[in-house]
């Protein structure tokens, strides 16, 4: 079972002076490293040249290459894109790499398959807080804060944990709960629902629903605004008050129809693709496949398809300024 952590059990102060250097100025990395520095941290960005390294510097931070940083801080954290993990390890923070120093990561995927194999003598330890950047931003001025995972993978130095609840403290996980999960685990529930249910199955059933009625001759523009647009009123209800606050809040024909006829659609034999899928990414496929350098040409022509699709183009019509 996976432990709830109690805030009482971060040290107070923990995070204050510490000198952590953010590799990558991304999504995840503009919102943690305001979030750390706004609980007295000593944030240096690394970054190539180039956009991500101006924007943290137009946001007063000190911009350095990725060896430079690696070298100052106590503390790295890796919040580039997941491909771009091993290169930079190899090239740039593993020649600099000392005991006392820390790695950190906020997805399981890098680590968890070996793409980076952690020196003996290093700490490395998981903060995944379960939002975007912009809503990690958003939440923390209204209040509030998400869900996150802390994983500790190695602890040399002995005071990871509190290292790894500090941070979450600081991104505002305990407003929500933090959670004990290793690298693999982390990993393989946030690759299962991504490619399962919320960008996989999600899009795969909305293309479904567009086309069934396209090829029975409804118009697109309503095809459209029936499978795509109001998807986010339920998606809404559902994320903010469960599958009860989903059903209470519509009609009750919607209701009825929903709960009778989905079934129907996404029926027993589903399940048993999912477990293929979730095996699969447990066992290091995904991983293996996602991490081989050449598989980038295959994503960006996947990412043509989809920029082309029908649902794109009626989209576009709908969503077009009118002419006069
Ligand atoms: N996005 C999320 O909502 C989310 C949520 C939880 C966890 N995570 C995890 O957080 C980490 C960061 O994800 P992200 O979505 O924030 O990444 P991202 O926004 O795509 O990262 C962009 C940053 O990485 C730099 N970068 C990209 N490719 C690079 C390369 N090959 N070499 C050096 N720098 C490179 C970019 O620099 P340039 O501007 O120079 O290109 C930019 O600073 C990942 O491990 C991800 O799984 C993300």
């Amino acid at each position: 079972m996976s432990r709830k952590y109690a805030e009482s059990e971060v040290p107070e102060g923990f995070l204050v002076g510490k000198k952590i250097a953010i590799l990558g100025y991304g999504k995840q990395g503009r919102a943690q490293a305001h979030l750390l520095k706004k609980a007295g941290a000593d944030i240096k960005i690394g970054a190539r040249k180039g956009f991500s390294a101006e924007a943290a510097r137009a946001d007063r931070f000190t911009v350095l290459p990725f060896s430079e940083a690696a070298q100052w801080a106590d503390i790295i954290h890796f919040l580039l894109p997941d491909p771009a993990h091993k290169s930079v390890f190899k090239d740039h923070i593993n020649p600099h790499l000392k005991t006392g120093k820390t790695l950190c990561f906020s997805h399981g995927l890098s680590v968890g398959w070996g793409d980076i194999s952690v020196p003996k003598d290093i700490g490395c330890i998981l903060i995944t807080p379960k939002a975007t950047g912009a809503k990690l931003l958003q939440q923390h001025e209204s209040g509030g804060g998400c869900i996150t995972l802390v994983g500790v993978y190695s602890a040399p130095i002995g005071t990871e944990l509190q290292l790894a609840l500090a941070m979450a403290q600081a991104l505002g996980g305990f407003r929500e709960g933090v959670y004990e999960t290793t690298f693999r685990a982390e990993a393989s529930a946030n690759l299962f629902a991504e490619q399962a249910v919320l960008c996989g199955g999600m899009t795969e059933l909305v293309k479904a629903g567009f086309k069934t009625l396209i090829d029975a001759g409804y118009p697109p523009a309503v095809a459209y605004a029936e499978c795509v647009r109001d998807l986010k009123l339920t998606v809404d209800l559902l994320a903010s008050g469960g599958l009860s606050c989903l059903w209470e809040s519509i009609s009750t024909t919607a209701a009825y129809g929903g709960m009778t006829a989905g079934k129907r659609i996404i029926d027993s034999s589903v399940q048993g693709r999912m477990k293929d899928l979730l095996n699969d990414i447990e066992q290091g496929g995904f991983a293996q496949k996602w991490l081989t350098d050449g598989v980038q040409n295959e994503f960006e022509q996947l990412l043509k398809v989809e920029k082309s699709h029908p649902i794109e183009v009626t989209h576009a019509e709908i969503n077009s300024p009118q002419k006069p």
